[in-house]
């Protein structure tokens, strides 16, 4: 049975250019079929802790002795399985303040384990080409390039670390209703391409 997981870090509700981006992939993977399935994470509403013990990067077998609490063990479990199990991951990452949400940076540090999801003494790879869409949205233009300091270091943890295959997805002037320079025409147009984006991804990645 084909799984999405869906991972949604935007702490704006109904409003939320991401999140409705990452709900239209959903769509779109669900329509290919009743075995088709999503599994929804929403790391606003249940945020992970921030890392508060550097054993959280490594096995066991690497901890040298360092025994990590059972709370914080027992949620690594959960959401590497969660993510292990997926064959797409859809991750909705909005720029705040020019990079993605602490949320979401807590949840990479859960999941970016060398020796058990990425290489470390051994060339551990288990999610190796599995697709990754990261979705971003920003409330100015992208003028300034910045998109990039949200999509580059996700790019090096999944992409390079975790192997998987990453593909970017990107909104902007989504500030555009109160900031009239913004043009609204614009930031519309930029929204229909991302959905136009997502809809081809959702109905086309692969599904092993
Ligand atoms: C805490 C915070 C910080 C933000 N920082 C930026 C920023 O650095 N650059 C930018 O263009 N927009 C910034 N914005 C605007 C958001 O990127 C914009 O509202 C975007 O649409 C958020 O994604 P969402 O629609 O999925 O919630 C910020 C918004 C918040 C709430």
């Amino acid at each position: 049975m084909p799984v999405l997981l869906r991972i949604d870090s935007s702490a704006g509700g109904a409003d939320s250019r991401s999140r409705r981006i990452t709900d239209e992939l959903a769509g779109a993977w669900l329509a290919r079929g009743e075995e088709f399935s999503v599994v929804a994470r929403d790391l606003n509403a249940s945020p992970p802790p921030h890392l508060g013990d550097t054993a959280q990067h490594w096995p066991e077998r690497l901890r040298g002795g360092a025994v990590l609490d059972a709370g914080t063990a027992a949620l690594q479990g959960e959401l590497i399985a969660e993510l292990l199990a997926a064959d797409a991951v859809v991750i909705g990452a909005p720029m705040y303040n020019y990079t993605f949400p602490s949320t979401l940076k807590a949840w990479l540090d859960f999941v970016h384990v060398p020796g058990v999801t990425a290489p470390f003494d051994e060339p551990t790879q288990p999610l190796a080409g599995r697709p990754a869409v990261i979705v971003s949205a920003r409330g100015a233009t992208d003028d300034d390039g910045a998109f990039e300091h949200v999509f580059a270091p996700l790019r090096l943890a999944l992409g390079d670390g975790l192997g998987m295959d990453v593909h970017v997805v990107s909104t902007s002037r989504t500030l555009a209703d109160a900031v009239p320079d913004l043009d609204a025409a614009l930031a519309a147009e930029e929204l229909a391409r991302a959905l136009d984006r997502v809809r081809e991804l959702g109905a086309s990645l692969p599904a092993t």
